[in-house]
């Protein structure tokens, strides 16, 4: 059997994640492209437990070396790599919207600027919660995509689940009619409910743990939301279902991320069939969008366990693809309470 396909049947029986030996060959390229382990799973594209496990195997069989914090094929790797025609990624993003395909322009500016001063004094991410945010840019990004596909002027929005700051960041632009934010986190609420009466942004800030039932008036009233679910089947159908069931109607939006780093693509195949049963068409999706500043309780998840040298993360490495969704005619929310553990599954490492 071809050396990749064994990596990956063994990396598969050891993790549960599906893999390919195109997973193996693309840790191998993300190798001869970054000796770093965070940069590694950013570039492969594949699940952290996954490319971990492809590396141990690698690792095993002299193709790979730990040195320090240094990821390094060894000589018999690089003569393997020459063999198959393994080659390391080389990037063509468009570096003015860093390949997002919006750019805060002067008409957003004054907003993003006034954004920038307040979010310095948020509330750090806390574990507890499942949060990570993205940065300043990525969130004032969010507001251009979705103003840039209509959904914004006019419209009234609901954030469910806002470390980002959604909230602040639309209801600064003051584009939208409305804004409401649902988020389990009192710190944040009392946080944002500041910056609303000190800005006089008139955002309707609740705590709201959505693993109950919307409130009443909130189900069936908005154009547009936002939300960042937890990266399960699970846990995507029953939170992106709870955006859903507060649109208006047919035609109305939605935007969440979904992150290569917890989901391989058997997974999301998955996700998107979840997506399409809800009555959604998937309109966008921009890979790598969202960009998650690296949180303080990296070392409290999963990942750190599974990683193979222990070096903190430095650079941004966790981001996620961009979705836009949009209801169609016999559309259908998800609003039954939410029972069990459906934030963990083989592919989840930041819980
Ligand atoms: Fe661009």
């Amino acid at each position: 059997m071809e050396i990749l396909e064994q990596i990956a049947q063994e990396a598969e029986q050891n993790t549960q994640v599906p893999a390919y030996p195109r997973s193996v060959e693309k840790v191998i390229a993300a190798v001869m492209s970054s000796p770093n382990f965070w940069k590694i799973v950013d570039l492969s594209d594949e699940p952290l437990p996954l490319v971990a496990e492809i590396l141990k195997l690698l690792n095993k069989r002299d193709l790979v070396v730990f040195e320090g914090n240094q990821i390094l094929l060894t000589e018999a790797g690089a003569e393997l790599a020459k063999k198959l025609g393994i080659e390391p990624f080389a990037s063509h993003r468009c570096p003015t919207c860093n390949g997002r395909g919006v750019v805060i322009d002067d008409s957003l500016r004054p907003a993003f600027e006034k954004f920038l001063e307040i979010q310095k004094n948020r509330p750090p991410a806390i574990h507890q919660y499942d949060q990570g945010y993205v940065t300043p840019e990525n969130t004032f990004a969010r507001v251009a995509l979705a103003d840039d596909r209509g959904d914004l002027r006019g419209k009234k929005v609901c954030v469910l689940g806002d470390d980002d700051l959604m909230s602040i960041a639309l209801a600064l632009t003051g584009l939208p009619a409305r804004v409401t934010i649902l988020e389990i986190d009192e710190r944040l609420v009392n946080f944002i409910k500041e910056v609303s009466d000190k800005y006089g942004l008139n955002i309707d800030a609740r705590v709201h743990d959505l693993r109950q039932p919307l409130p009443e008036d909130v189900v069936g009233a908005y154009d547009t939301f936002f939300t960042d679910p937890p990266e399960t089947v699970e846990a995507i159908k029953a939170f992106v279902g709870r955006g859903v069931a507060t649109l208006k109607g047919p035609r109305c939006a939605g935007y969440f991320g979904v992150t290569r780093r917890e989901s391989s693509l058997d997974k999301w195949a998955r996700i998107q069939k979840v997506l399409l049963d809800m009555g959604l068409v998937i309109t966008d999706l921009l890979h790598n969008f969202n960009e998650y500043v690296n949180w303080d309780y990296y070392q409290e998840m999963r990942g750190w366990q599974l990683t193979p040298v222990k070096e903190p993360p430095k650079e941004i490495w966790y981001k996620s693809t961009q979705f836009r969704v949009e209801t169609i005619r016999g559309f259908k929310g998800f609003n039954e309470p939410i029972v069990g553990d459906i934030y963990n599954d083989a592919e989840s490492s930041t819980t």
